[in-house]
């Protein structure tokens, strides 16, 4: 079966093709030559992972999914949320984190969560899959590795961040792994 993932990110494409195996051919929109530039104007994860999703099977009749992903911080009213990529700077990571850590100045409610909301769309429609991962943000970074908010992301049950847990580790437990997982169930 052939799946169309709503991404040019060739590591995105890549890392759906291992978790979905050989049954699968997994392509991205530059594989159909497809540059536009999907606005993402939802006001939800579910709303943007639709738009994503249904924009590709309009496009190509082909099934496809849309993902959207970010972090949730409980004393910031859910914030950043949908904002999560470009909350202080578009893809600044240092300055995404440094907003966060500020806002959250003083803040003993350091609960936190990172969510993935995956659409398929085909004739049938869309169907959603969401994983989560609840945990705590620290008051500075640490750590190297992953990307985004991982430095400052402590999952529950662990005392080390996402930046400075192995990618493998990282993968078993998070919210793209969970929202991946139940989509498999689904297929
Ligand atoms: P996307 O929808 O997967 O592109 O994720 C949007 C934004 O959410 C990213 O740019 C990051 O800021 C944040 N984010 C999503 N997943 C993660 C993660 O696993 N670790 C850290 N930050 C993440």
């Amino acid at each position: 079966m052939e799946l169309l993932v709503a991404t040019h990110n060739q590591h995105k494409k890549i890392e759906i093709q291992q978790i979905l195996g050989k049954e699968f051919t997994v392509k991205s929109l530059t594989n159909y030559g497809i540059y536009d530039e999907i606005v993402e104007d939802g006001h939800s994860f579910e709303d943007n992972a639709l738009i994503k999703a249904r924009f590709c099977y309009e496009k190509t009749g082909i099934p496809s999914l849309g993902d959207d992903s970010g972090l949730v911080v409980e004393a910031l009213d859910g914030r950043p949320g949908i904002y999560s990529a470009r909350y202080a700077g578009n893809h600044d990571f240092e300055k995404n984190i440094a907003k966060v850590l500020l806002e959250l100045e003083g803040q003993k409610n350091r609960k936190a969560f990172f969510t993935t909301v995956l659409c398929y769309y085909d004739q049938n429609g869309p169907k959603f899959f969401e994983g989560i991962i609840n945990g705590n943000i620290l008051e500075e970074n640490r750590g190297h590795k992953g990307f985004g908010y991982d430095p400052v992301f402590v999952p529950d049950g662990y005392k080390i961040t996402f930046a400075e847990m192995s990618p493998k580790d990282k993968n078993q437990i998070s919210h793209r792994k969970r929202a991946m997982d139940k989509f498999l169930e689904f297929l």
